[in-house]
């Protein structure tokens, strides 16, 4: 297959209508799309990135608008996240309404939908005029993109078209929020913070990431963003081994190391851009061993955390 690349949201849109997958940029990771009514088109997603095919998708509209279609019902503290944190870096999973095919949501009655706050997958997205499933756009267990050069590498051949924009800005994925109980619970940390959901439901929880043994948030239970190289959490950069084959990313050092590929981030903020786009840079230069610097778990330090963890698992 040719995989198209543009900078045109319209056209990215028409290869939708033709039932075929679009990658695209968002705030958080670059995702990878089609039409969600359309099991035939949602199928081709699982295909492309080689995804278990129990592992939902979450579902991407251009506004509040679209809502009703997407899902059946919202409690009222959902509508108050909505209110706050829609568009953005926030997934809520609610009842679904029957036009979304079982494919997207793996079965569940249950979907996940978010409003990305990105300009040009607001206009994609706009254009398609159907709700968008998409997974991050990435080869199932590598680390999500965050540059279409980063979807490009994942992604050609396999899929028809590839719209082009900025690096993400978030740079980890969107905080899953189950919206099906009395009480919003997070199933996946991310841009959304934990203290930026209590400002608005102080009794936000953070869900135990298994109940009865069933995974709630399916995703949670496979093998994610990992690079090629080992992965080590340490507390600073004075536990590492500087090799040419060895990297480190952390935050600020006066440390003069030499490795492979070093990586200083300002705050946790770029730390969190930076994370998957370095776990690729060491895999094209055949980094061996990864030094990931941990940071307190507050703020994007929480989401930033439970994807080094992740990494991590051999
Ligand atoms: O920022 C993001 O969320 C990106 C961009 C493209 O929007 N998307 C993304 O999708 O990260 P994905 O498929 O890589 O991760 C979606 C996560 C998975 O852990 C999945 O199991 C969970 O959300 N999820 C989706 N629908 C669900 C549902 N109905 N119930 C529980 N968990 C759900
Ligand atoms: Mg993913």
């Amino acid at each position: 297959m040719k995989t198209k690349l543009t900078i045109s949201p319209a056209v990215a849109a028409e290869f939708i209508l033709q039932e075929s997958v679009v990658a695209f940029p968002t705030e958080t990771v670059y995702g990878l799309g089609a039409n969600a009514f359309s099991g035939n088109a949602v199928k081709k997603i699982f295909e492309a990135k080689g995804r278990p095919s129990d592992n939902p998708l979450i579902v991407h509209i251009a506004e509040m608008g679209q809502l009703p279609s997407v899902v059946a019902t919202i409690p009222s503290y959902a509508e108050k996240l909505m209110e706050e944190f829609f568009p953005g870096p926030l997934t809520l999973v609610l009842p679904k309404n029957k036009k979304i095919s079982n494919a997207a949501t793996a079965g569940l009655r249950t979907v996940g939908v978010r409003i990305p706050n990105h300009p040009v997958a607001k206009k994609f997205l706009a254009e398609c005029g159907v709700p968008i499933a998409a997974p991050s756009a990435n080869i199932s267990g590598k680390p999500s993109p965050t540059t279409w050069q980063a979807v490009k590498f994942d992604m050609n051949g396999k899929i028809s078209c590839i719209l082009k924009g900025n690096p993400s800005r978030v740079g980890v994925e969107s905080t899953v929020v189950d919206c099906t109980g009395n009480l919003p619970v997070i199933l996946r940390a991310g841009g959304v913070t934990l203290e930026q959901l209590r400002s608005i439901i102080p009794s936000t929880r953070i869900g135990k990431h298994h109940i009865d043994g069933k995974a709630k948030s399916p995703g949670v239970k496979y093998r994610h963003y990992s690079p090629m190289a080992y992965v080590f959490i340490v507390s600073g950069i004075e536990e590492t081994v500087p090799m040419k084959s060895s990297a480190y990313i952390g935050l600020g050092s006066s440390d003069k190391k030499k490795f492979g590929l070093k990586k200083i981030c300002r705050d946790e903020h770029e730390y969190a851009r930076s994370l998957f786009h370095f776990f690729r840079e060491c895999d094209t230069k055949k980094i061996e061993t990864i030094y990931c610097e941990s940071v307190s778990e507050g703020g994007i330090g929480l989401a930033l955390m439970d994807r080094i963890r992740k990494a991590a698992i051999q």
